[in-house]
């Protein structure tokens, strides 16, 4: 049990630690807790207090957007520090990341152009997500609610982050950035159209070297079924150089929405 809430079932574990599904004593809401271990070896080993950071840049994260999973509180529990955010309800997408259980086409590019959308209103209050990945996208089919998870603003320890969705100026040193987290979301289209990701390799710095230099490969080639225009779209979000890619992630999301409404049969005339 934290201070004010309840502690339930675990909903995932990643780099920074572990989620959980709670409630807070007081209100009966549900919330989400984000578990993270103060001084673990990989702390001391980045020379400063990593989690600290993560905290207080939770804390300083202001976002009022009903696609974006807000954060409600940070507090310390003995060696534990935690995020609460509002919970998510759903499932993240990175069960829909590989061949066989891809989700529709159409609700893919529904998902990412109201992903791209919360990501705008973010960027024009001044927060990059930094961590855009599958899993850091929560989806309820019961609803047709989409929430962005885990705003990262923070992490400037590239060790924990997933290098595969990282901007290939990011791998060479600079900060991330609205575009950064365009090739991200771009990263991440591409994966849920065709179940692989557009850079793989057999060694972390193999990858950071392929995403730097080497051009992806063609969505069609994984999913040949998948319009052309699509490609473009990718080509455009995943280019090495971030002035290539779009202005805004609101062009991005048009332009996902506008394919998506070419996809979308029209609806038979009604007689009379
Ligand atoms: N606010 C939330 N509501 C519901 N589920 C959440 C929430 N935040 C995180 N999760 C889920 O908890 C699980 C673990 O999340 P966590 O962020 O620790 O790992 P990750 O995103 O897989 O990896 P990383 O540590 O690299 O971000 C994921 O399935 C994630 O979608
Ligand atoms: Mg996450």
């Amino acid at each position: 049990m934290l201070a004010r809430y309840h502690l339930e079932d675990e909903l995932g574990t990643g780099a920074r630690g572990a989620v959980y599904r709670g409630r807070d004593k007081t209100t009966g809401c549900k919330v989400a807790l984000k578990l993270l271990t103060d001084d673990s070896p990989r702390e001391l080993r980045c020379g400063g207090d990593a989690v600290a950071r993560h905290t207080d840049a939770a804390r300083r994260l202001r976002l009022d957007h009903p696609d974006i999973a807000r954060v409600l509180g940070t507090a310390r529990a003995g060696l534990l520090r935690y995020v609460a955010m509002e919970l998510a309800e759903g499932a993240d997408l990175s069960g829909h990341a590989r061949p066989g259980n891809l989700l529709p086409l159409s609700l893919v590019l529904s998902i990412v152009a109201r992903a791209a959308a919360a990501l705008e209103y973010a960027h024009a209050e001044g927060f990059v997500h930094g961590d855009v990945k599958p899993s850091n996208i929560v989806y309820d089919e019961n609803t047709d609610r989409v929430k962005l998870v885990d705003f990262a603003p923070y992490d400037d320890d590239l060790s924990r982050t997933t290098l595969a969705y990282l901007a290939p100026e990011v791998l060479c040193g600079a900060g991330r950035s609205a575009a950064s987290d365009q090739f991200a979301l771009g990263a991440t289209l591409y994966q849920l159209a065709c179940g692989r990701l557009p850079f793989v390799a057999r060694s972390q710095p193999e990858l950071a070297w392929r995403i730097v230099h080497e051009a992806p490969a063609d969505v069609r080639d994984a999913a040949p079924e998948v319009p052309a225009a699509l490609s473009a779209i990718l080509g455009r979000a995943l280019a090495k150089d971030p002035a290539r890619r779009y202005p805004t992630l609101d062009s991005f999301a048009r332009s996902v929405s506008r394919l998506r409404a070419c996809l979308t049969p029209a609806p038979a005339a009604s007689a009379g």
